[in-house]
């Protein structure tokens, strides 16, 4: 059955004397095919970031470095998760409304995504989103 709802989800970590080695592996870590990596950096203090949902794309975020706050919301309720380490991400389904904010000034948010860039399939107003997720509850 879909995960529909979002969720943490612990990454492998490989330990060794010399430190710590992450991985993200599509039918372990994720359910879905990686078809994209993109990673957002350099915050502007009190800037939230995101503020859309996608319609199709399903995605794990990951704190590499600092910390940040996703707020979200789905068919299933409102959610919020504090990010801040580089072996838990965030599973995000399609058609959840997501914001990063609260930001630490180090933060890098990496983000693997299901598809190909696309602005057809982002959601940026919340009105017309709000529609949306009424007819699918
Ligand atoms: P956007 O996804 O809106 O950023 P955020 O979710 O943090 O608000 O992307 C910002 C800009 O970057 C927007 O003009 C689209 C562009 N962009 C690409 O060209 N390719 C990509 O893979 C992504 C994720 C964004």
């Amino acid at each position: 059955m879909p995960q529909t709802k979002p969720q943490i989800v612990t990454i492998p970590k490989i330990q060794d004397r010399r430190g710590n080695l992450s991985v993200i592996t599509t039918g372990e870590t994720v359910s879905f095919d990686i078809a994209r990596a993109y990673w957002i950096h350099d915050i502007v203090t009190g800037e939230v970031r995101y503020g859309h949902a996608f319609r199709q794309a399903h995605e794990l975020i990951v704190a590499l470095s600092g910390s940040f706050e996703v707020s979200t919301e789905c068919a299933g309720g409102k959610f919020a998760f504090m990010l801040n380490r580089p072996d838990r991400g965030l599973y995000l389904p399609p058609l959840t409304w997501r914001e990063i904010s609260d930001t630490s000034s180090n933060a890098v948010a990496l983000v693997v995504t299901s598809t190909s860039y696309s602005a057809d399939d982002y959601i940026r107003d919340y009105d017309i989103y709000k529609q949306i997720i009424v007819q699918v509850q």
